[in-house]
């Protein structure tokens, strides 16, 4: 991934949530490409971006010991369903085997089974963390 892809990602993200959210793409990407450049992935198709891959290796944030974190991935909409999205996360956790990394972490929102669906068929798996959360409104 590289600075210049970032209008590509914003434009595949608005694709698959129907609207604009640069703000969540423009101050993220760079941090994450200066920290950890080959955890951050496109896939391209005749040179155009269809999929992203946002992730880098860290350690003891919440007490979890040195991981892989897999940040974020979309694919086109037009694109899934044709294994792009299994190439990426695979690239991403051959990087972190590569680095020695024992395990990789990820977040999802209980309620969106699909996606859960999408990363059991790549063998992960829920862990032993349990994200809490107090409103306060
Ligand atoms: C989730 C997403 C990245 C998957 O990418 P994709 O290119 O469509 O997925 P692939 O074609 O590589 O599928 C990989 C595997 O996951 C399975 N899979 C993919 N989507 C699935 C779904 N919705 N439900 C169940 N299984 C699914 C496939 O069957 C395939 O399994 P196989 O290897 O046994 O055949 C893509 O659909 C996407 O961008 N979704 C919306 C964005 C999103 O929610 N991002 C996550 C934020 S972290």
């Amino acid at each position: 991934m590289k600075l210049e892809d970032i209008p590509y990602i914003i434009r595949i993200d608005e694709k698959i949530v129907g609207h604009p959210n640069e703000a969540k793409y423009r101050d993220k990407i760079p941090g994450y490409i200066a920290r950890c450049p080959e955890a951050c992935l496109v896939a391209e198709v005749e040179g155009t971006v269809v999929g992203f891959l946002l992730g880098d290796i860290r350690g003891w944030d919440f007490g979890v010991p040195l991981s892989g974190w897999l940040e974020i991935l979309g694919v086109d909409p037009y694109w899934q369903g044709k294994g792009i999205g299994k190439k990426l996360t695979q690239a991403f956790l051959e990087y972190c085997k590569g680095n020695g990394i024992e395990s990789v972490q990820t977040m999802v929102n209980w309620n969106e089974g699909d996606l859960i669906d999408y990363f059991r068929a790549l063998g992960f798996k829920r862990s032993e963390y349990l994200n809490l959360q107090k409103k306060l409104t």
